[in-house]
């Protein structure tokens, strides 16, 4: 059964591709509210197109974004039934000076297309509705029952899909959950992930005087909140990237001799990252190496930095306000409250007189995940992947996060696979976004033989 459905997903590649790319042409931006109907068209067209493929779907509503939902039921109850998680939301296209087509008229360049959302997440979860159309049409049925999940809120943290994972755990109910948003290693090195980091994010406000101020005049008899902001944010962190917060590293589940063995497996290193990145050193906690850093280590960064005056010129003035946008990514057993109680506790501490901090959660925190490696279905998903890639998968901790995936796991109680389509080049959320047609292909057969091997 699975080889006649990877000969249709051959004979029928250009149809395939073809769909991915009239999907991909419809701007899903989920951050900026002025796509909120194309998010919308995005989630109908999905609907539509899975049940022309012969799957039950719904547009089902939240309180933002609608989710969609769909499934095929095998006539055996007793087969295994996989849940397909997704997103069909896509991060805003901007900067799109630097994009070298438009992101959203999707083009073949050098093997890859070019759009935005590609690899991130539309060609990815493609591959598994193609690999259901797949086995429909060529065999007329699956070897599974197989429920999709895709949601149009993951790129702004998935406000709305907590709630509805929990209100819908019947309906959900599977026996694996399948994920494909994160990358091989290389085009043929399976990799599939057993950790996700989590995520904190808030937005912190400095301010000293009731509004800005001619620097001529006051200043020196006034505290400057960027001068402030700069000080308090230098305190956090150590001059070897260690997090200074008290209680930062108390909960972070420690490596044992034999996870950082197989981990130093991963062709990760500061070679690697320098060319990556472009950056002239790796630079981050002493005693630890890069894959370690990366999906073991938490960190605390700065993602904006603004006060006063940035436009062209010179203009004297004492700004009454600094803003700082600041994240953690969380490992596994650290708790997102109490790690943002200690970090706002640790900058007040460290604020100079004169200076009155506001903090804003910007999002929902979550927990890093782990996922048990030795689960059966992890395993059927290892073996699809050495059959379809040629070699066998490594293991690794990813440093970026899926907000759902930990709720996934405490709701439906089943293990969850992660085992990524795209290239680490792909430019998630940069420029140039791309997904190369051969990962598309691949990922067709993946699933196909996931399937089958569940
Ligand atoms: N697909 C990514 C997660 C990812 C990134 C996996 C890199 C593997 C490698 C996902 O769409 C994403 O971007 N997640 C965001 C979540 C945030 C917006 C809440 C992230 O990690 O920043
Ligand atoms: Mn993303």
């Amino acid at each position: 059964m699975s080889e006649q459905a990877i000969d249709f997903a051959r004979s029928n590649h250009k149809r395939f591709l073809g769909d991915l790319f009239d999907y991909l042409a419809i701007p899903s931006v989920s951050a900026q509210p002025e796509h909120a109907d194309d998010v919308r068209h995005a989630a109908n067209w999905l609907c539509r197109h899975m049940q022309s493929i012969g799957l039950t779907a719904s547009v089902m509503e939240t309180g933002g974004h609608p989710i969609v939902y769909a499934e095929w039921r095998h006539p055996d109850p007793a087969a295994p039934t996989v849940l397909v998680y997704g997103h069909y939301d896509v991060q805003p296209a901007d900067p799109f000076e630097l994009w070298h087509s438009s992101p959203f008229a999707p083009v073949i360049r050098d093997g890859a297309i070019f759009a935005r959302g590609s690899s991130d997440n539309k060609g990815q979860h493609m591959a598994h509705v193609k690999a259901v159309e797949a086995y429909l049409q060529s065999a007329g049925s699956l070897p599974v029952s197989i429920k999709f999940l895709i949601e149009g809120e993951e790129e702004i943290g998935g406000p709305n899909i907590g709630a509805f994972v929990s209100a819908n755990g019947t309906m959900l109910a599977c026996d694996v959950v399948m994920i494909s948003d994160s990358a091989l290693l290389s085009p043929d090195q399976p990799t599939l992930l057993y950790g996700l980091r989590g995520l904190l994010y808030f937005e912190v406000e400095a301010r000293c005087a009731a509004h800005d101020l001619h620097s001529g005049t006051y200043g020196g008899n006034v505290q400057n909140p960027a001068m402030a902001l700069a000080q308090i944010l230098a305190k956090l962190k150590n001059e070897h990237g260690v997090i200074s917060v008290p209680g930062f590293y108390d909960d972070v589940r420690p490596l044992d001799a034999e996870e950082r063995a197989e981990i130093a497996r991963i062709p990760l290193n500061d070679t690697s990252i320098c060319d990556e990145t472009g950056a002239q050193t790796v630079f981050g906690e002493p005693g630890f190496n890069v894959p370690e850093r990366m999906g073991a280590r938490p960190t605390l960064e700065v993602n904006g930095l603004w006060s006063g005056y940035t436009g062209s010129g010179a203009k004297t003035v004492l700004p009454a306000v600094a803003h700082a946008k600041i994240s953690c990514r969380l490992v596994p057993n650290q708790n997102p409250t109490a790690i943002y109680d200690a970090v706002v506790q640790a900058m007040q501490q460290a604020a100079p007189i004169g200076v009155t901090l506001a903090f804003t959660l910007l999002q929902n925190g979550t927990r890093g995940t782990l996922i048990d490696r030795q689960a059966p279905q992890v395993q059927a998903a290892a073996r699809a992947a050495q059959a379809t890639y040629g070699n066998p998968p490594i293991y690794t901790l990813e440093g970026g996060s899926i907000p759902i995936v930990n709720d996934l796991q405490e709701v439906l109680g089943k293990p969850i696979v992660l085992l990524g389509y795209g290239l680490p080049g792909d430019n998630l959320h940069a420029p140039d976004e791309h997904f190369a047609i051969a990962c598309y292909e691949k990922g067709i057969e993946a699933s196909i033989r996931f399937l089958a091997e569940l």
